[in-house]
């Protein structure tokens, strides 16, 4: 079952699956479209609705439902035919596994700043899923977004992806400062990397998901290939309290992870969120710690990583907890002024 399934079938389980509907188009038949307009079948005026409900791009709608096209006055019919050339033009469809290789191929990795944790997770953050750093307060996960801003901006022979990113910060942690001196222990123009950073701060869940909801042409015209959510849960966590909220929350966030899995899907970006960590007092066996957010976040994520401070204080460890083809592993790097460095050989041998 893939992702978009599995949120459709939670959300409006007595709607039939309609996705199946969206039949793929020829390969001859099969155009590059830019703008909602051109797509056939789309005028000026439903161009305007859509964007108002937050389609503003082909890519938007090639991962849309016919069900979800409707509010702009569009029947099923039609919008099944609006998706199915949106996919066509940017070739999102069913897809054999030799092209699903091929597609992979595609797929890109983004240095963290550490060799030790890009080893870790495989060669550096992947484009096209979500990674989820998840922890204690102070251990070091917003500091790992600043410094994902700043990497994503390098050239890929330094393991950047020459793109801008955009930060939704949502516990009012980012700060311009601290990426402007990680940017200039790279050498770079401290003016030029705050400029390919664009920062929202969301100021409830329901905020939150109005910004990614709205994201996609921002994306587009910033070349943005990271999107972070710090902290993806935070929000959810204070605003839906009690056991009767709990179905609420998890609907939600799990249409946030969706959204934004499709936004990273359909521009080729990394997609990092992060998540605090609540003990659970009635586990006296294994670990008491989890994340926030339960199966659901845990599901949607792809790649997880836990980080934890080390008695010597730069120093963090890494866990990754989950990966969709990796072994589970530990590694460790620090956090310094200069940002998220590797551990040295002197440094590694004294004890933890
Ligand atoms: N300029 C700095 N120089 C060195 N260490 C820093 C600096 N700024 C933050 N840190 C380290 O990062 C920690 C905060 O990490 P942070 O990423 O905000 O945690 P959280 O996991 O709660 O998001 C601080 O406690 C400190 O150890
Ligand atoms: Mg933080």
């Amino acid at each position: 079952m893939t992702i978009s399934e599995e949120s459709e079938a939670s959300e409006t389980p007595e709607v039939p699956e309609v996705e199946a509907d969206v039949a793929e188009v020829e390969t001859s038949e099969r155009k590059r479209y830019e703008c909602l307009e051109d797509l056939p079948g789309v005028g000026p005026a439903t161009a305007q609705k859509l964007q108002e409900m937050g389609f503003h791009t082909i890519e938007s709608l090639a991962t849309a439902t016919a069900r979800e096209l409707a509010p702009a006055g569009i029947g099923e019919r039609k919008a099944l035919d609006v998706i199915r050339h949106a996919r066509g033009s940017i070739s999102l469809s069913f897809v054999r596994a030799d092209e699903l290789w091929k597609q992979r191929q595609s797929i890109l990795r983004l240095t963290t700043g550490s060799q030790v944790l890009d080893n870790l997770v495989g060669g550096g953050l992947e484009s096209q899923t979500i990674t989820e750093f998840y922890g204690e307060y102070g251990s070091g996960k917003s500091q790992m977004c600043h410094q994902l801003c700043v990497n994503v901006q390098l050239p890929p022979e330094r393991g950047g992806l020459n793109g801008a990113a955009l930060y939704i910060d949502t516990e009012n942690t980012f700060h311009t400062e601290r990426v402007i001196s990680m940017a200039r222990h790279y050498d770079l123009d401290p003016e030029e990397v705050v400029k390919n950073l664009i920062v929202a701060e969301a100021y409830t869940s329901d905020h939150q998901i109005f910004l990614l909801e709205n994201a996609d042409k921002i994306i587009k015209d910033n070349n943005v290939r990271l999107i972070i959510v710090d902290s993806l849960t935070a929000h959810f966590r204070s605003e839906y309290v009690g056991r009767e909220t709990l179905a609420m929350r998890q609907q939600k966030l799990n249409k946030h992870m969706h959204k934004l899995i499709r936004l990273a899907r359909a521009f080729n970006a990394v997609a990092v969120v992060t998540n605090q960590v609540m003990a659970k007092p009635d586990v006296f066996f294994g670990d008491a710690i989890h994340p926030i957010g339960g199966h659901i976040v845990a599901h949607t994520s792809h790649t997880r990583v836990y980080l934890r401070k080390s008695a010597r204080g730069p120093v963090r460890i890494a866990r990754l907890v989950s990966s969709p083809y990796l072994p589970n592993g530990e590694g460790i790097f620090k956090i310094t002024e200069n940002g998220v460095e590797e551990v040295d050989e002197a440094e590694r041998g004294k004890k933890r």
